[in-house]
């Protein structure tokens, strides 16, 4: 990525923002495009240009997305699964998706990476493979994320687009916001002799910490071949809501009561069993180096030293 000029959509968000302190560390040249509706200015280091547009516009990436720029990385996205404004965020991403495609095709970018989520595999079998089918997402986040898929293997078969797509796990580290671990913290905080659990507290899945996450995506950039690769980032083990709730009870000192609110899941569309098989990511000689357990662990203390609900 030395000497590159790359443009990071979300690059004010949770993974985007650590993104662009890598990429700026390895050489690069960092514009960022964001609308900080789940980002923050403050998140994106003084070094990176930060243009604050809503890519929903076809528009916005005009004057940005310009034939100087020598990769994308796509992460801009309404992430939230439980969403209360589904068709507003399933034509957000989508469209986001589109404009970004057009937009390289029109200049003469041609290298991206898109960021896409184990939830478009649904409830498949464990470990699942990328390979695996049928892919039937059970939230219209999954959904949306595997229509942008679809619109990522049209361009790169027809027009020339060479394509990484990243199926993530749940990535946490520090800045993570809306998730398992701050929440858990959050609760802690106003209560800490008590912690309501969504669900039965028995949902597992795998934990990746952000900078394995952003070393299994420079690896894949390096060594992968093709015009359209797929990717899964995890890790090969997983971590209960309960011994989530164990690991930030003991980062606290604290010893609260737990109360669940029962189900086999936290709300309609969670899947709650998920672990990704990262063997074609062992195949690039690339694994991580924690846990899903130490993924966490570190994140609860990453969280804490930023002050996360102090
Ligand atoms: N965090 C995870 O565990 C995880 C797991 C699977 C996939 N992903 C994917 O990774 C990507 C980044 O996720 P994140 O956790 O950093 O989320 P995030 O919400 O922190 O970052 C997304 C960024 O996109 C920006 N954005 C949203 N809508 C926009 C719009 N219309 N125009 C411009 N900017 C807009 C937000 O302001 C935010 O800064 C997303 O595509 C998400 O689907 C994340």
């Amino acid at each position: 990525m030395h000497d590159q000029h790359v443009l990071i959509t979300g690059g004010a968000g949770f993974i985007g923002s650590h993104l662009t302190e890598r990429l700026l560390a390895n050489g690069a040249t960092v514009t960022v495009i964001d609308n900080l509706s789940n980002g923050r200015e403050e998140w994106v280091p003084d070094d990176a240009t930060l243009i604050e547009r809503d890519l929903t516009d076809p528009n916005a990436l005009e004057g940005v997305l310009t034939s100087d720029v020598d990769r994308v990385f796509h992460l801009a996205a309404s992430k939230a699964v439980n969403s209360d404004r589904p068709r507003a965020q399933f034509e957000a991403n989508t469209q986001m998706t589109y404009n970004v495609l057009e937009t390289m095709q029109d200049v003469g970018v041609s290298e991206l990476a898109y960021t896409s989520t184990s939830t478009v595999y649904g409830e498949a079998p464990r470990p699942t493979p990328e390979d695996y089918a049928p892919l039937e997402p059970i939230s219209v986040y999954g959904a949306s994320k595997l229509a942008d898929e679809g619109l990522c293997s049209t361009y790169a078969h027809s027009h020339d687009l060479t394509v990484r797509t990243f199926r993530f796990a749940n990535i946490v580290g520090s800045r993570l916001h809306g998730a398992v671990i701050p929440d858990f913290i959050e609760k802690l905080h106003e209560n800490p002799d008590r912690l309501t659990i969504l669900g039965n507290g028995r949902q597992e899945k795998s934990y990746m910490h952000i900078e394995d996450c952003l070393d299994a995506m420079l690896t894949v950039l390096e060594r992968a071949d093709g015009s359209l690769a797929t990717y899964n980032l995890g890790t090969r083990t997983t971590t209960s809501v309960t011994r989530i709730a164990d690991i930030v009870s003991e980062e606290l000192d604290l010893a609260p009561d737990y109360e669940y609110t029962g189900g086999d899941r936290g709300w309609t569309g969670d899947v709650p069993k998920m672990r990704l098989s990262i063997e074609k990511l062992d195949a690039l000689g690339w694994g991580p180096q924690y846990t899903s357990d130490t993924a966490v662990r570190k994140a609860t203390r990453d969280l804490l030293a930023e002050g996360v609900a102090d």
